[in-house]
């Protein structure tokens, strides 16, 4: 015989389950198309779809068909779109310097959606050196091939200016240079771009999940070593609540944690110890697992991507970077 607790059966949590309406009524959390940003990989030419063999149903768009896309997400209802370039690989070197080009591939593609499509939907541009150094590394080389911090900290802040300059709406450091988010505050107040938001990648570990990202924007095979001098060590947690604080403090207008879901226990202390908005992004190897997962027969496709995005939401997420970001609006919108 089970034994029943005294409560039992005025506390029947089941009872609210019942039926449909129901559970839609106590419903806690939510997704909507309006959390969504959405990365788009941009090549060089015109009319190209170029696909990235290791991330399924993702391709890189030259600039003219990002636009569509950008066009497509908008009229999802996603907020946002974050851009990373392909460059090509001539104009790739040891200081990176095609990130200061104001016609590279980020800026054209930033100033054809905004041309295009004004304030209806924004704009993220990341913040690092990998997709513009012969070395794959996100920022400079010294003699001993460590990343140096303050050298690199002079280009970042030209980087996030000329992308804040093409119209870039917020700005977001991935590179976890030590200083860097008040260094860009600083070079964009001056610039009188009081407006660029800044989206800190805070929290962003050493992750084994980058890989298809890494092919995305052909630093990959590009890459010596690894990122462990600079990107958080995954078994930190502390670490990560340090420099997230230090990001606030220095005018991050929001925080990101990344990987996603591996690190939902970071998302929920970052929401709880500092009530910023958070959000999270649901990296390469991530969205490749599912996808993986789903043709291998381990589950339905949708109801394992929405999990999973939902899972972002619970922990405390303003805002989830995902490549299922069309497919989940897509989704949304029935
Ligand atoms: C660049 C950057 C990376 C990602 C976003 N910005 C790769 C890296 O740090 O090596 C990864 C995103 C993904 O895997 O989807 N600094």
């Amino acid at each position: 015989m089970t034994e029943i607790t005294p409560a039992y059966p005025r506390t029947r949590l089941r009872r609210s389950r019942t039926t449909g309406w129901s559970r839609d009524m106590v419903r806690e959390h939510a997704l909507g198309s309006a959390d969504l940003i959405w990365p788009l990989f941009i090549v060089d030419g015109n009319g190209v779809e170029d696909p990235v063999a290791s991330l399924p149903g993702v391709s890189r768009w030259s600039v003219d068909a990002i636009v569509e896309r950008a066009r497509e997400a908008r009229d999802l209802g996603i907020s946002c779109v974050a851009l990373f370039p392909n460059t090509p690989p001539n104009l790739r070197s040891d200081d990176g310097v095609e990130a200061l080009n104001p016609d590279n591939l980020m800026c054209r593609a930033t100033r054809a959606i905004k041309d295009a499509l004004g304030d209806d939907i924004g704009i993220l541009t990341d913040v690092a050196l990998d997709p513009y150094t012969s070395h794959g590394q996100d920022g400079l080389l010294d003699d001993q091939g460590y990343v140096a911090n303050d050298r690199t900290l002079d280009v970042l802040t030209e980087q996030a200016l000329n992308q804040a300059n093409a119209g870039a709406d917020i700005i977001a450091p991935s590179d976890m240079m030590d200083g860097r988010v008040g260094a860009i505050r600083d070079v964009l107040e001056q610039a009188r771009h009081h407006n660029v938001q800044i989206m800190a990648y805070s929290a962003k570990y050493a992750s084994a999940f980058y890989g298809p990202f890494r092919d995305a924007v052909g630093s990959g095979g590009l890459l010596k070593g690894d990122k462990t001098t600079y990107q958080m060590d995954p078994a930190n947690s502390d670490e990560a609540m340090r420099e997230i604080a230090v990001d606030i403090a220095e005018g991050a207008d929001s925080v990101m944690v990344k990987p996603g879901l591996a690190y939902l226990d970071i998302i929920y202390r970052a929401k709880s110890e500092f009530n910023v908005p958070v959000f999270a992004y649901q990296v390469s190897g991530e969205y490749a697992l599912v996808k993986a997962g789903a043709a291998a027969g381990v589950g339905d496709h949708d109801a394992l991507m929405m999990e999973k995005l939902l899972a972002f939401k619970r922990a405390g997420c303003s805002g989830i970077l995902t490549y299922f970001a069309a497919d989940a609006a897509r989704l949304l919108q029935k």
